[in-house]
């Protein structure tokens, strides 16, 4: 008896000291990611969650390895719709031009910049730095904007060439509308930053410059003119998501159905995604890849069906796709993880006054009740985030485009990153204040002006 209470207690021992080991090895590695984090996120999550066992350490690994792959699928993957960028619908002959083999005069990196693509100048080598930094190259020959595609410079856009130089197809990824870059070289040229909207990309005028849409109007039901018609009616920061579900593609007023591109960062914790709360980001992510990219993939949405609310999706049988090769759903975890891990950025110092943003804060979460819905740390609500067109006091037009028929309410983390554009899912109100106003009014807040001013300062700070 006295001899196993002796082997127990050895073991005891052994046990603490082993995990000790452990503990002080890791420490280094818990340190940096702590400081890591402490510029990103300030939620409570992860501090005093450092790894101690075996497991631990490989959920940390297992995290890690899964958000590189992440990264790259959100940035690079085409998911195999090049089928329809390329071979469908032609666009890659209207950007190189005639000159190389395509249609019209080509499109030039000062044509792609105006039309809101960005430039990663982590991609380009160190002598063509130096030539941009000095205006040495010309922005305004295609062959430029082949030279960068090669490169595979240009933010969400893939060249497939043919034997080295000839632009064969090209795809798109999940990059071209959420990220944009920091212009550290020149405006549309910089470091990329993931998961921002795009405001500046005209998705409209670069899908109306590809020389054959037939496809598209067939798929719609109407003619090729039509379309052009309602792609040229986005405008820069917009897409219609809807559009080959409902063929919408003006609202009752008349303004293009498109809405704004939404941020893809800050959505940690947030139920659902969209501006109508269409499903979880692997829903959305699933459904953007094989519906409105035309990836290759599995997508399976009943609601779909419904031939009322979705006449074009219910014809076209996008309620249950399948491809074989499937090159959507395997990457589906990794790219989940990848938004996920995606901070919402914090503001710059100087571009909000601190001391109304507090006095903000207060009216935020008392007076005007916006945390109510808004709650803080997501801004959105715990459950089900969503709200009819009435409780905000606007009209029901998208909302109707959604299974729900409701809008989800939109966090506000990250919010100075989007402010070109406006505000709400199709822009209407231009600034901050309107935002507020409108609140104000709807709900009968009786705000003061300095009260207003306060909470537009609190916004710019989130
Ligand atoms: C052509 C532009 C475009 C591309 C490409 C695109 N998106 Fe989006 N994304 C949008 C728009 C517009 C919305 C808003 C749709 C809506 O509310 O109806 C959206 C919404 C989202 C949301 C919801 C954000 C929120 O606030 O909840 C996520 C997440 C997202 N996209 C991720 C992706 C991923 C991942 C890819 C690549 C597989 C992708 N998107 C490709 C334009 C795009
Ligand atoms: C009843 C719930 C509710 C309340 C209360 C509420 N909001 Fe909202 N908020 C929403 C919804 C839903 C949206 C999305 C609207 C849309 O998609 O068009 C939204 C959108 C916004 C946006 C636009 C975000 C963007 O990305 O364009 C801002 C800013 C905002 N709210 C601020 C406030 C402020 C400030 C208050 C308090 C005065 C407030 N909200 C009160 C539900 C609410």
């Amino acid at each position: 008896m006295k001899r196993n209470w002796q082997t127990i207690l050895a073991v005891l021992i052994l046990a603490v000291a082993t995990i000790q080991i452990a503990w002080v090895s890791n420490t280094p590695t818990a340190t940096a990611s702590d400081s890591d984090d402490s510029d990103s996120d300030d939620s409570d999550s992860g501090k005093g969650g450092k790894p101690v066992t075996h497991l631990d350490r490989r959920i940390d690994r297992h995290a890690k390895q899964t958000i590189a792959a992440g990264r790259h699928i959100f940035r690079f993957d085409t998911f195999g719709d090049e089928a329809f960028w390329g071979d469908t619908i032609k666009l890659h002959q209207a950007i190189q031009g005639k000159r190389f083999g395509g249609v019209g005069p080509g499109v030039s990196p000062n044509t792609a910049l105006k039309v809101g693509l960005k430039v990663d100048v982590d991609a380009l080598p160190h002598d063509l730095v130096e030539n941009l930094k000095h205006g040495q190259v010309d922005l305004d020959d295609p062959a430029t904007t082949l030279a960068l595609l090669k490169l595979n410079a240009i933010i969400g856009v893939t060249g497939i060439f043919e034997s080295g130089e000839r632009l064969s197809s090209m795809g798109t990824q999940c990059a071209l509308c959420h990220s944009t870059v920091d212009d550290s070289l020149a405006p549309g040229i910089g470091h990329r930053l993931d998961g921002w909207a795009n405001r500046d990309l005209n998705v409209g005028a670069i899908i109306n410059l590809a020389p054959d849409l037939s496809a598209i109007a067939e798929l719609l039901g109407v003619d090729e003119k039509t379309v052009r018609k309602v792609l040229a009616a986005w405008g820069p920061g917009k897409f219609d998501a809807e559009l080959l579900l409902d063929g919408k593609g003006f609202r009752p007023d008349g303004k293009t159905a498109a809405t704004l591109i939404p941020p893809a960062f800050g959505l940690a914790g947030v139920n659902l995604h969209t501006w109508t709360g269409w499903g979880s980001v692997p829903h959305w992510n699933a459904f953007v890849a094989n519906i409105e990219m035309q990836g290759k993939g599995t997508f399976f949405d009943p609601r779909l069906k419904d031939a009322e609310q979705f006449p074009v999706a219910a014809r076209a049988g996008f309620d249950n796709i399948r491809n074989d090769p499937d090159l959507i759903s395997a990457k589906l975890p990794a790219l989940h993880l990848y938004q996920l891990a995606i901070p919402a950025p914090k503001p710059p110092a100087g571009s909000f006054n601190p001391n109304m943003a507090l006095n903000g804060k207060k009216v935020f979460e008392k007076k005007a009740k916006c945390a109510t819905c808004h709650v803080p740390p997501t801004f959105t609500e715990p459950g089900w985030n969503m709200h009819t067109a009435e409780e905000i006091g606007i009209d029901d037009f998208q909302a109707n485009r959604a299974p729900d028929k409701r809008y989800r309410t939109a966090p506000l983390k990250g919010l100075w990153t989007h402010t070109k554009g406006g505000f709400y899912h199709d822009g209407r109100f231009s600034t901050l204040h309107e935002v507020v106003s409108h609140y104000d009014r709807h709900f009968g807040l009786h705000l003061s002006d300095p009260e207003k001013g306060d909470l537009v300062e609190y916004l710019k700070s989130l």
